[in-house]
C-alpha cells in the first residue's frame, strides 16, 4: 500500500454529528487502516477504515472505488458484523466499539483508543514473555472468549499483532474474522488466515469449527511469546514436523500453564480444551482435573421431609421409642380431654403405621 493510499493527518471524517480529525496512523492490516483520531469533545479514539489491500484504489479527496464491487460489498457487511460484535461484548479485554457508518465509498469504526503496543511488537524486540506476563495475556483472551463462544461466535484470528499490552490490560482486537457457529454446521473459508496461528482445521474450504479452533491459536500464541520460537505451522506438522512440549524450551514454566499451552495445541480439535471454562479450572487444578457435573435437579422440601420421616420410622427401635413416649403425652393428655386425645392416639399409630409400610 503506497503512503498517499492513507488518509492524512488531519482529514476530518464525520459521523452523524460526530467529528472526528485524523492523526497518525496506528496500524494496517490487509483488510483496513486504523488511525488514532480525536472527537470534537477531545476524545482520543481509534478509527478503523475498511481499506482492502489491492481490491480498491483511493481518489483524490479521499473516496475509496472497488475495482471488485460484489467483493467490496461483502466485506462492508463483514465490517459492519465486526463493529456489531463488539458491541456486544462487555469484557474490559475486548475493545469497545463506539460506532460505525459509510463514508467515502467505505465504512468506518470507532473504538477506544488503546494505549500500548501489540504482543507482536513486544516480541519483536527479541525478549521472551515471563510466565506472569502470559499469564496476564492467556486469562485477557480466555475472559472475552468466554463471552464471545458464549454468544455462538468465533474470534478465528488471534495471534500476537492482535493482542494489545495496554499498561493496565491486556486487549483483544481485530474482530473482523469474527463468525456464528453451530456444533455440526459447516462453515465456509472466507478471509485470509495467519498460516502460523491457524489450527490444521482452517485450512479447509467448508469446515467444522468450535471454540477449540481459536484455543489452538491461542495456545501458539502464548508458545511463541514465553519461548521467543515460532514452532512449525498446523501445515507443516501435518507434513510430519514436530513440536516439542513447551517445558523442553522452557523447563521453568509451571506445569500448569504448560500443560494447557500443550494441550490447546493438540493438532485434532477434540483433543484440545473445549471451552474456556475448562482452560480456567486445569490452570487452577491440573490437567486431569474432573468437571464437577451440572447441579443435580432441586427435590421439592416436602419430598426430603417424607423421605426422612420414613427412614426414621423404618428402625424398629425409633418406632418403640416414639411409641412409647406417644403413650405417656398421650395418656397425660386423655386424663384432661378423654375423646379427643382417643381419635388423635388412634390416627397417630396409624400415621406410623402406614409411614413404615410405605416406601
Ligand atoms: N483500538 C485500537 N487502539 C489502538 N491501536 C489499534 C486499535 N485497533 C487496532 N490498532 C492497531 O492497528 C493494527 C491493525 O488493526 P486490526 O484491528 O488488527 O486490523 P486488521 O484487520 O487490518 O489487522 C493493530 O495491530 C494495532 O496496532
Ligand atoms: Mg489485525
Amino acid at each position: 500500500m503506497s503512503i498517499d493510499e492513507t488518509l492524512s493527518s488531519g482529514t476530518v471524517l464525520q459521523s452523524g454529528t460526530q467529528v472526528f480529525t485524523l492523526e497518525k496512523i496506528l496500524g494496517r492490516g490487509g483488510f483496513g487502516i486504523t488511525y488514532a483520531a480525536t472527537a470534537q469533545n477531545g476524545t482520543r479514539v481509534a478509527i478503523k477504515e475498511l481499506f482492502p489491500e489491492g481490491l480498491v484504489q483511493r481518489l483524490a479527496g479521499g473516496r475509496v472505488i472497488a475495482h471488485d464491487r460484489l467483493e467490496f460489498e461483502r466485506l462492508l457487511v463483514r465490517t459492519q458484523f465486526e463493529a456489531e460484535t463488539l458491541q456486544l461484548l462487555k469484557h474490559p479485554s475486548a475493545t469497545k466499539c463506539y460506532g460505525w457508518w459509510k463514508q467515502n465509498g467505505t465504512v468506518y469504526l470507532a473504538m477506544e483508543l488503546i494505549k500500548g503496543d501489540s504482543l507482536e511488537k513486544r516480541l519483536e524486540t527479541g525478549v521472551k514473555l515471563r510466565e506472569v506476563e502470559a499469564r496476564a495475556v492467556l486469562m485477557a483472551c480466555l475472559g472475552v472468549l468466554q463471552e464471545l463462544h458464549g454468544l455462538g461466535l468465533l474470534h478465528r484470528d488471534i495471534k500476537p499483532a492482535n493482542i494489545m499490552l495496554n499498561p493496565d490490560r491486556v486487549e483483544l482486537i481485530d474482530f473482523g474474522s469474527a463468525v456464528k457457529y453451530k456444533i455440526g454446521e459447516r462453515i465456509k473459508r472466507e478471509r485470509l488466515l495467519t498460516p502460523m496461528y491457524a489450527p490444521l482445521e482452517q485450512f479447509g474450504e467448508e469446515v467444522q469449527l468450535t471454540p477449540a479452533t481459536d484455543f489452538y491459536a491461542l495456545g501458539k500464541t502464548l508458545y511463541h511469546a514465553l519461548t521467543q520460537t515460532v514452532p512449525p505451522s498446523a501445515l507443516e506438522r501435518a507434513a510430519g514436523a514436530t513440536m516439542r512440549p513447551i517445558r523442553d524450551l522452557e523447563p521453568s514454566l509451571s506445569l500448569s500453564l504448560a500443560e494447557v499451552i500443550d494441550a490447546c495445541l493438540a493438532m485434532k480439535l477434540e483433543e484440545r480444551p473445549q471451552s474456556a471454562f475448562q482452560i480456567l479450572q486445569e490452570l487452577q487444578h491440573g490437567k486431569n482435573y474432573n468437571l464437577p457435573l451440572p447441579d443435580q435437579p432441586r427435590r421439592p422440601q416436602i419430598d426430603i421431609v417424607m423421605e426422612t420421616l420414613r427412614e426414621f420410622f423404618k428402625k424398629p427401635h425409633n418406632v418403640i421409642g416414639v411409641s412409647f413416649w406417644l403413650v405417656i403425652v398421650i395418656g397425660i393428655l386423655v386424663s384432661y380431654f378423654p375423646t379427643l386425645m382417643f381419635i388423635v392416639a388412634i390416627l397417630g399409630l396409624f400415621l406410623m403405621w402406614f409411614m413404615s409400610q410405605s416406601s
